[in-house]
Parts: C-alpha cells; structure tokens; sequence
C-alpha cells in the first residue's frame, strides 16, 4: 500500500498570534494567548517535522492578523499553481494579500477564485484519490466547489459539515492512507456521512474525546502521525494501525481553534511504498 510522503511545508512564525481578539469559531479565547508559549509550541513543531526530514519554509507574520499563523487556511498548492483562499471572516481577509506575496515571490501561479465564493484552502479540502474532498457549510460553499473544480480539473465532493465547532474539513476528518480515514460523524449531516462511507473502504470513528482533543488535526507522513498530545485512546488506535504518534503541544493554538494541521499548508508531497 502506497503512504503519503511530506517533503516541504509552509508555515507562519507566531510573532502577533496574542493580539487575537476575536471569535469566529467556538473554541477562540480571545484576549488568552500567552505569546512566548505559543512560539515555543511553533518551533517544537517545527523539530518534529525536522526529525521526518520535511523541509519547513517560512512566512513572517504581520500585524494585525492573529490568524495568519494558521497557514494551511491560506490556498491549495498543487505543484507551482496555488489556489488562494477568499476567507469567510472579515477578520481573515488581510491575511490573504501576504501569502499572496509569498506565492508570487517564489514564481507560483496564482489562481483566484471568482468573487462571490468563500474558501479556506487545505483547512477545508483534502485529495482522496482523483478526488478533491471539500468541507462546505461554513467556511466554503458549493460555487468554491464547482470553480475549484474548473480550475484543477477534478472531480469535487461537497461533505456537508453540520456543527460549528468543526467548521473546517481539518477538524472532523482525518485520512491516514489510500484505504483508511478517521472522520467525527456527529460533524457530517447525514448524506455526507454516506458519501464518505462509500468514499472510504476503511472509514473508521472518531469518539468525543478525540474529537474534542484535535485528532483530526494531525499531520501524516509516511508511518508517522505528529498530533495534539494527550489523546491516549487516538494514540492506541495508531499504533494499532501501525503508525507512531509524534505528540505535540498545541494548547495555546487551540485557543483560536486551531492545531497541528491548520499551522500547516504542505508544499510537496509524494506517495511512496
Ligand atoms: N481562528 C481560526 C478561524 O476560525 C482558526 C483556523 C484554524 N484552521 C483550520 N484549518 N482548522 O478561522
């Protein structure tokens, strides 16, 4: 069975994440974010990356967008062609505009979703074979999902997410390989639960508390799954499936609803055997 091989992320160095004084999703803690802490979580991020030998690139942030740390949010990239997202929030908007940037400076091609469509790039999509999975309810909606699908010429499917404490893709569905996926059912209405049922040959549960604990957050590479820290029973389930957790702190990030995956927007990908 083919795994999923990171070779090159992007990331955002956390240096105004404690000015964050809104709350757009219903984990945010607006005005509780300990700085020095949360730059301390990024940069142990970073060493289990590291210790994978993922390259990590790194964007500054700005003032003024908080949220920009979450880099994954920002687009899809798909070899040098990067899908900018167009944020639900006004307060994600500004974000946008240094990414942008970035892209640009390192000769990607930009495409830019039509106006009246709302995306937040890897953070509600993930590839399932010659599939494009979108997260559509909150953050997205079905015009994304059939301009997304023009631009990458591929087939999109819309899942249906239901409770605002997991309005993005990332925080209710986890594929771990060509063949197993985790997903938290009370998030997906009831077709969408379906659809990915035939999607999925080996569809497994989230329970609450793993749910709740982020595991769906994670990031995979290869046999290694790095994830928010204290999920015993996630843990168990990996190491049965044959994959080592590499446990990470993610406390502070979480107080904007944020985790593993959201801080990061993978760049280069293979699938190896
Ligand atoms: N506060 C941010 C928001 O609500 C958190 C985003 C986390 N990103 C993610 N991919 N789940 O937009």
């Amino acid at each position: 069975m083919k795994h999923k091989l990171i070779k090159k992320v992007l990331m955002c160095e956390p240096t105004y994440f404690d000015t964050l004084d809104y709350a757009i999703n219903p984990w945010m803690k607006p005005g509780t974010i300990d700085g020095a802490e949360a730059m301390v979580e990024w940069k142990n991020l970073i060493k289990a990356y590291q210790s994978q030998d993922i390259k990590v690139e790194v964007i500054k942030q700005q003032k003024g967008v908080p949220d920009m740390v979450f880099a994954t949010d920002q687009g899809i990239a798909l070899g040098k062609t990067v899908i900018l997202s167009r944020f639900w929030c006004d307060e994600r908007k500004g974000e946008t505009k240094y990414y942008r940037q970035w892209f640009e400076e390192r000769g990607y091609t930009i495409k830019n979703l039509p106006e009246n469509t709302y995306f937040e790039g890897n953070g509600d999509s993930y590839f399932w074979h010659d599939k494009l999975l979108i997260g559509v309810g909150y953050r997205a909606d079905q015009r994304t999902c059939q301009a997304i699908s023009k631009i990458f010429n591929i087939e999109v499917v819309p899942l249906q997410i239901i409770d605002p404490a997991f309005y993005h893709l990332d925080v209710g569905f986890l594929p771990l390989n060509e063949t197993t996926a985790f997903y938290y059912p009370p998030a997906f209405s009831k077709k969408s639960r379906e659809v990915l049922k035939k999607l999925v040959p080996n569809l497994l549960e989230f329970t609450d508390d793993e749910a709740n604990g982020f595991a769906a957050n994670s990031v995979v590479t290869d046999h290694h799954v790095v994830h928010q820290s204290g999920n015993p029973t996630f843990k168990h389930k990996l190491q049965n499936l044959g994959y080592t957790s590499i446990e990470v702190e993610m406390g502070e990030f979480m107080k904007s609803g944020g985790g593993t995956h959201c801080l990061t927007n993978v760049l280069e990908e293979g699938w190896e055997n």
